[in-house]
């Protein structure tokens, strides 16, 4: 198939749902193989099998090493290398300051920040490797550009995204691998459902609530939908992007300017 990832084999890590899951549509539109690399392997094998044969689903939990390198293996294996990682899996929580928790503190860090940083070494081994370069997208959010009163600690996970993507692309450049950053607002979906109910409860909000509220006060006039990042997704993947080194792209309706 032609496309503007033709030939390409990609890794998104959790992408048996939601925008992880509308990127693997969209890569495989373009052209490339996708493992839909996620924790949920039940799922991931049933989003495989919806998205088609250029889709194949991978065991990946990104807290534990030898499952980061067993997917990495498993993807090398199947398409003879890595060209694209989108680290993507992330957790939400939401509690004030004074009643954030140790646990949730780490389990978030861990899977946002630790999985994607151990997830990008091993992709980046592999690629390093081969010696054909490749492309790193990592998922941050406008969460990581301010903080939320009481959105602390994910909003921490996601600055820590925005600086690691900054610090690794300038160190792979070398190797000819890009790493950057897509930085969406509010997309509406599974994960919303979860971030509208903490609200809910924590703001004594009927359920919808604050997803109306956050969408009335998106410039463009909505919440985000997943498949208004495949763009960029794509972009950031093609040989269009082969100058764009260590940066963070809003995508999110012109909820923020930087
Ligand atoms: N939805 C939004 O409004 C929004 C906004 C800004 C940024 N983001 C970011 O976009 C990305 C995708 O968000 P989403 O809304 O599609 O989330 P989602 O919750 O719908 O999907 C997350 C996926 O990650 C998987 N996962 C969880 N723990 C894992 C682990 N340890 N190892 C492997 N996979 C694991 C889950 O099974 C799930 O399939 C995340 O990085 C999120 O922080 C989302």
């Amino acid at each position: 198939m032609s496309g503007r990832l033709s030939g390409k084999s990609a890794i998104i890590t959790g992408s048996a749902r939601g925008i992880g899951r509308a990127f693997a549509e969209a890569y495989v539109r373009e052209g490339a193989t996708v493992a839909i690399a996620d924790i949920n392997l039940e799922r991931a094998a049933a989003t495989a099998a919806e998205i088609g044969p250029q889709a194949y689903a991978v065991e990946l939990d990104v807290t534990q090493q030898a499952s980061i390198e067993a997917a990495v293996r498993a993807v090398e294996e199947k398409t003879g290398g890595v060209d694209i990682l989108i680290n993507n899996a992330a957790l939400f929580d939401l509690a004030p300051i004074v009643e954030i928790t140790r646990e949730s503190y780490d389990r978030l860090f861990s899977i946002n920040v630790a999985g994607s940083l151990f997830m990008l070494q091993a992709v980046a081994k592999s690629m390093i490797a081969k010696g054909k370069g490749g492309k790193i997208i990592n998922m941050a959010s406008q969460a990581g550009r301010r903080g939320e009163a009481l959105v602390a600690v994910y909003c921490a996970t996601k600055a820590a995204m925005i600086s690691l993507t900054q610090s690794a692309g300038l160190d792979l450049i070398r190797h000819g691998i890009n790493v950057n950053a897509i930085a969406p607002g509010v997309v509406d979906g599974e994960h919303w459902d979860g971030v509208d109910a903490l609200f809910a409860r924590h703001e004594n909000l009927p359920l919808g609530e604050k997803k109306r509220q956050v969408g009335a006060a998106v410039p463009f006039g909505r919440m985000g939908r997943a498949e208004d990042l495949t763009g960029m997704a794509v972009f950031l993947a093609s040989a269009d992007a082969d100058y764009i080194v260590a940066q963070t792209y809003n995508v999110d309706g012109g909820n923020w300017m930087s």
